[in-house]
């Protein structure tokens, strides 16, 4: 039951989302459930004659893209993003957020860097006071991860690598993801410096200044747009 409502959530928001794409954009698709339907949504607007071009940030998103109809276009063809719509784990008072959580991090924080405007659609339970609750995905590279993963651990939680220990997840980008269960991150902004000053680190989940607003979906199917 949980389940059915939260998705009710996510559809409204991923769905007003695209109310924010307008004919002759490049648009920034993002990944996940809520991005989903906003990809279902904008495919539809699309027959109806809706002409974009769109950046996925992840193979899954690509190929919804094509089930959809949504015409690619790439960073060799365009320098900016007009808007690009994406979910994320949990947005804070100050839209700092923590992405990641599909492991689409990397390309999810490029196209975000390159976008003119991000539309942040998110279920009400994704609000929170404090980052930290959802575990942080930190991308490493593969090489001395084991390393990497000892620095991350003093940063005061358990740092876990995705996956199975001899079977690591590897993202898109050949890398791993380590997992770091901090519980409440005081200042998302001096984290963001502490990580990026690790080598092994290629990019991290935490989204500093990123969102320009935040659609937030309910269960009763109304939204907000903050
Ligand atoms: C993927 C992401 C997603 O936006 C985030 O995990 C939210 O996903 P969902 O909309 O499925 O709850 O950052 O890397």
């Amino acid at each position: 039951m949980e389940t059915i409502q939260t998705d009710v959530a996510k559809k409204a928001a991923g769905e007003k989302a695209v109310e924010f794409v307008k004919p002759g954009m490049i648009v920034g698709l993002g990944t996940g459930t809520t991005a989903y339907y906003a990809i279902v949504k904008l495919g539809e607007m699309i027959k109806e004659g809706l002409d974009i071009k769109a950046i996925p940030t992840s193979a899954g998103t690509l190929q919804l893209m094509h089930q959809y109809g949504i015409p690619q276009t790439t960073f060799a063809e365009v320098e900016k993003i007009a808007v690009t719509i994406d979910g994320a784990d949990e947005v804070d008072l100050d839209f700092h957020m923590i992405k990641g959580g599909g492991g689409a991090l990397m390309r999810e924080k490029i196209v975000a860097q390159a976008s003119e405007k991000v539309v942040i659609a998110v279920g009400e339970n994704k609000l929170v006071r404090h980052l930290g609750k959802f575990p942080l995905p930190v991308e490493v590279v593969q090489f001395g991860y084991e390393q990497t993963q000892r620095l991350l651990a003093k940063l005061g939680g358990p740092a876990i690598i995705r996956g199975a220990a001899h079977a690591p997840y590897i993202t898109e980008n050949e890398n791993y993801i380590i997992d770091l269960q901090l519980n409440h991150i005081n200042n998302p902004i001096e984290l963001e410096n502490q990580l990026k000053s690790i080598a092994g680190v290629a990019t991290t989940g935490l989204f500093i200044n990123l969102a320009n607003v935040v659609v937030v979906g309910r269960e009763d199917g109304s939204t907000t747009i903050l």
